[in-house]
C-alpha cells in the first residue's frame, strides 16, 4: 500500500493552490455578499486543463485521473466552495455521463467542449416533489419521429442559467417506475427552454442555483443518452462518483477553515499568553486536524477506486458522508476559535460556516447516504 501522490498529483496540487490563492479567493467574499457567478474564473480554469482533467486527451481533456480531479476540488473549496462546485457538477454530474455512456459522436461533439471549458455543465434530475425520492418524477419526453418532446420543470440546478449544456432525466415509459426514465443532453438555446427562480441562498451564494422549465422542447432523438430507460441506472451511477466530488468539497472547507483558526489562534492573545497556548483550543484543533485527515483518506480512496476501474459507490457514499458531517463540525469550531470576530465578514470562516452546510444535504442528503451505505453493506 502506498499513500504517497504522485508527482503529477503533486504538480496539478501546487497549480490549483496558486490559482485559487491568486484568482479565486481575492474576490470570494465579494462573489459570496453580492450572489455573483464569474464565468472568468470557469474560462481561467479551461486554460489551466481543470475542465477535462480525467478525459482522454482525444476528448479534449489531459489524460490525468480522478484523483487529480478531487485534488483540484479541494484546493478551490479550500478558498471559495461555489467555485469547487462549479467544477463539480461540470466535471463529474455533466461530462462525466457522457463520458460514460455517450456515442462516439456526442463525446466528439460534447465532451470535447465540456473538457475544453468551450461549454460549462449541469445536471437536471431533482424536481419540486422528486427530491430524495427520484422516482417520483413527473417531467416527461414523448418521442415523436426523430426527436423527443420535453415538458416539465426541476429545481436546485446548479450552474442553472449560466450553463450551455444541461443532463436532464425525465419519464419515456410511465408507469414502469425506476426504468421508465431516460437521461438527455439539452441545450438552453431550445425553444421551449427556460429558466425559472433563482434562489437566495445560506451558502455557496457564487454558484447559482436555479429552476429550469421545458414547454415542448424538441430534443433531437440523437440527444439521447444512453438507451431509453435506462436513465434512473445513468442518474445513480453518475451520483456514485458526484458524491466523491462533494465529498472534496467538503474537505477543502474544512481546511480552509482550520487554517484560518490556527493562524488567528496563534495571534490572538488574551490572559497574556495566546488562545492557543490553551489546550481547550488546542484540543479543538486536534480534533480539526484528525476529522480532516479522515475525510480525505476516504475521498482520495474512493477517487483512487474509480482510477483503477474498481468498485466506488459504496466509498463515495461514505466519503461524503464522514467529509460533509466533518465540514460542518469544523467550521463550527473555526468560528467559535474567532470568538466575536468569528462571527463577522471580517473573516472568512463565517462563509466556510454557511458553505460548509450544504454538503449536507446536496448528491443526497446524510440520510440518503446513510440508506445507500446501509443497503450496499447489508447486500
Ligand atoms: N448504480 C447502478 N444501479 C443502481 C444504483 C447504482 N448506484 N442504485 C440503484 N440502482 C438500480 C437498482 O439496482 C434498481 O435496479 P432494478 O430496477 O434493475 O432492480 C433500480 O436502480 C432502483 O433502485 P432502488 O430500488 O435502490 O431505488 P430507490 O427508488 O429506492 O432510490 C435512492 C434509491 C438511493 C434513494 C435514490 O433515489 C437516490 O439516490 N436519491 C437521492 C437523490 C440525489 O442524490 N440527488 C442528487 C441530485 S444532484 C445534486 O444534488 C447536484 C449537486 O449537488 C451539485
Ligand atoms: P427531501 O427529499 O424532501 O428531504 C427532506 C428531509 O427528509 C431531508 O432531511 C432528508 O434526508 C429526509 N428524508 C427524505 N427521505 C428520507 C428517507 N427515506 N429516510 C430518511 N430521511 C429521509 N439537484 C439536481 O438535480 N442538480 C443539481 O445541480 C442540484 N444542485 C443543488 C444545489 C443546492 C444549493 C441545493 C440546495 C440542492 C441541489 N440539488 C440539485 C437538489 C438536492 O440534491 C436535493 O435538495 C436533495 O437531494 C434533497 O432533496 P429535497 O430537497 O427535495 O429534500
Amino acid at each position: 500500500m502506498n499513500f504517497k501522490l504522485t508527482e503529477e498529483h503533486e504538480m496539478i496540487r501546487k497549480m490549483v493552490r496558486d490559482f485559487a490563492e491568486k484568482d479565486v479567493a481575492p474576490t470570494a467574499a465579494e462573489r459570496d455578499e453580492e450572489e455573483r457567478f464569474d464565468r472568468s474564473i470557469f474560462n481561467k480554469m479551461a486554460d489551466l486543463g481543470l475542465t477535462g482533467i480525467p478525459w482522454p486527451e482525444e476528448y479534449g481533456g489531459i489524460g490525468s485521473d480522478y484523483l487529480a480531479y478531487v485534488i483540484a476540488v479541494e484546493e478551490l473549496s479550500r478558498v471559495c466552495a461555489s467555485t469547487g462546485v462549479t467544477l463539480s457538477a461540470h466535471l463529474s454530474l455533466a461530462s462525466w455521463p457522457i463520458f460514460k455512456f455517450g456515442t462516439e459522436e456526442q463525446k466528439k461533439h460534447y465532451l470535447r467542449a465540456l473538457a475544453q471549458g468551450e461549454m460549462l455543465g449541469a445536471f437536471g434530475l431533482s424536481e419540486a416533489g422528486a427530491g430524495s425520492d427520484v422516482s417520483s418524477m413527473k417531467t416527461k419526453a414523448v418521442r415523436k419521429e426523430d426527436h423527443y418532446v420535453l415538458n416539465g420543470s426541476k429545481v436546485w440546478i446548479t450552474n442553472g442559467g449560466v450553463a450551455d449544456l444541461y443532463i436532464i432525466f425525465a419519464i419515456t415509459e410511465p408507469g414502469q417506475g425506476t426504468r421508465g426514465m431516460s437521461a438527455f443532453i439539452v441545450e438552453p438555446g431550445w425553444e421551449g427552454f427556460s429558466v425559472g427562480k433563482k434562489e437566495k441562498k445560506l451558502g455557496i451564494r457564487s454558484s447559482p442555483t436555479t429552476e429550469l422549465i421545458f414547454e415542448d422542447v424538441k430534443v433531437p432523438a440523437s440527444n439521447l443518452l444512453g438507451k431509453e430507460g435506462e436513465g434512473f441506472k445513468i442518474a445513480m451511477m453518475t451520483l456514485d462518483g458526484g458524491r466523491n466530488g462533494i465529498a472534496a468539497q467538503a474537505v477543502g472547507i474544512a481546511q480552509g477553515a482550520m487554517d484560518a483558526a490556527i493562524d488567528y489562534a496563534k495571534g490572538r492573545e488574551q490572559f497574556g499568553k495566546t488562545i492557543l497556548a490553551n489546550q481547550g483550543v488546542s484540543f479543538k484543533i486536534a480534533d480539526m486536524a484528525t476529522g480532516i485527515e479522515a475525510s480525505r483518506l476516504l475521498t482520495y480512496q474512493a477517487a483512487w477506486l474509480e482510477s483503477e476501474g474498481l468498485s466506488y459507490g459504496k466509498e463515495s457514499a461514505m466519503s461524503k458522508l464522514f467529509a460533509g458531517d466533518t465540514a460542518m463540525k469544523v467550521t463550527v469550531e473555526a468560528v467559535q476559535v474567532f470568538g466575536g470576530y468569528g462571527y463577522t465578514k471580517d473573516y472568512p470562516v463565517e462563509r466556510f460556516m454557511r458553505d460548509a452546510k450544504i454538503t449536507q444535504i446536496y448528491e443526497g442528503t446524510q440520510e440518503i447516504q446513510r440508506l445507500v451505505i446501509g443497503r450496499m453493506v447489508s447486500k
